[in-house]
């Protein structure tokens, strides 16, 4: 079956029992029992859903695995995962610019138990063989990245990481399944914030963790009806219904991101562009070999002042500010201030993280349009003010 076929077909026959082509929802609790323990293989919704089930299959399927858990949010998986692998005498290591959300979980929640958390450059491989040792239970990565787009050898990372027993976790959040396969190139658990483009509408929040091997799954399958961290199964049905469209959204997404990156790069306005489909980008080779397209988010580096990017982002037209990605309609972020800020401000700076850096999911709306707000905005700002002009203009 080809990718868009399993997300309309596999596991979703029409209802048997109506002939209803969309899969029903299952809201329920409880399930009525034939005698005492005696059941169709559900007990409780917390523990198995009929809809919920009917989504881990697909994510399983579409990530080329067999396993799946769904959970009520992306970090609701991610504390599944480092619940169930990371004990306190144990080590993780991270790449520098991890998801916030991870970062604030690992710092605040794991290294006061007693875990270490170490974090690496990933694009240095001899930096990460350095760092893994005996204690290295996760090694944890995104690609590309949160917010800067880069991209790590997946493979490479996995193979060290296995030559020391550890374990591979990739956030595929961003490439999705459409675009890169992780668990393809050695990693070990696939994990998603489901929340974003595969639900694909900013209607919901989900997470999902992905295996093949049922051993490397079963702690994490296990703590989700133990942890209880479950999603309702009106959610997952939405998420069914938005994988439906994936394959179409993420084509549209990557072409709106392509040429907006395209035009940014090109623009006075503008220090840098971060977005693996521009030959400029360090991490494009790496994305041609492991990806089979460059995704959808876009993030550039206003030549300005923090005041200005603040003021770039607040007054778009098709561009709502707002958290998250991944969605249908554009939105536009400045990490400093939101989805980064639980990172310190020296730590963000180190990174490269800085305060006029602005991240764009741009939706599937028309291309010109969102490239209009955008050029729009950057020609408003007007020609750069020479940083020893800025007090001479301020005091006319
Ligand atoms: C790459 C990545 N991983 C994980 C998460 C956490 O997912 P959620 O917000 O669904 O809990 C996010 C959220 O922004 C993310 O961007």
């Amino acid at each position: 079956m080809e990718f868009s076929t399993k997300t309309i077909h596999f596991n979703q026959p029409s209802d048997p029992t109506t002939g209803a082509v969309v899969s029903p929802i299952y809201q329920t609790t409880t399930y009525q029992q034939e005698g005492p323990g005696e059941n169709m293989g559900f007990d409780y919704s917390r523990t198995n859903n009929p809809t919920r089930k009917r989504l881990e299959g697909v994510l399983a399927e579409l990530e080329g695995a067999t396993h799946c858990a769904v959970f009520g949010s992306g970090l609701a998986a991610e504390h599944a995962i480092l619940q169930a692998y990371l004990k306190p005498g144990t080590e993780i290591i991270v790449p520098q610019d991890v998801y916030g959300g991870t970062f604030r979980m690992l710092h605040k929640v794991f290294e006061p138990i007693g875990c270490t958390v170490t974090d690496v450059d990933f694009a240095d491989l001899e930096a990460v063989n350095r760092a893994v040792t005996r204690q290295t239970q996760l090694v944890w990565l995104e690609s590309p990245t949160n917010p800067r787009l880069l991209v790590y050898d997946i493979k490479a990372i996995a193979k060290i990481a296995h030559a020391h027993g550890a374990l591979v976790v990739v956030d595929n959040t961003f490439a999705t399944p459409y675009f890169q396969q992780p668990l393809d190139l050695g990693a070990d658990l696939a994990l998603h914030s489901v929340t974003k483009y595969l639900a694909g509408h900013s209607d919901l929040i989900q997470g999902a963790v992905i295996a093949r091997d049922a051993a490397v799954f079963e702690p994490v399958g296990f703590l989700q009806n133990a942890l209880g961290g479950v999603p309702s199964a009106f959610d997952c049905w939405l998420t069914l219904r938005g994988l439906k469209t994936l394959e179409l959204r993420m084509e549209r997404h990557a072409v709106n991101a392509q040429r907006i990156a395209e035009a940014l790069e090109a623009h006075p306005r503008v220090k840098r562009v971060y977005f693996p489909g521009l030959s400029s980008h360090p991490g494009h080779a790496m994305a041609k070999a492991q990806m089979t397209g460059f995704g959808g988010m876009v993030s550039f580096e206003l030549d300005g002042t923090p005041e200005e990017a603040s003021a770039f982002v607040s007054n778009r037209k098709y561009f709502a500010l707002g958290e998250s990605l991944g969605g249908v309609r554009a939105l536009v972020c400045l990490p400093c201030k939101m989805t980064h800020a639980a990172i310190p401000a020296k730590t963000r700076h180190a990174l490269g993280l800085s305060d006029t850096l602005i991240r764009l999911s741009p939706g599937i709306e028309g291309t010109k349009d969102l490239i209009g707000d955008l050029i729009g905005g950057l020609d408003a700002l007007g020609a750069r003010t020479a940083p020893g002009e800025e007090a001479l203009a301020s005091s006319i």
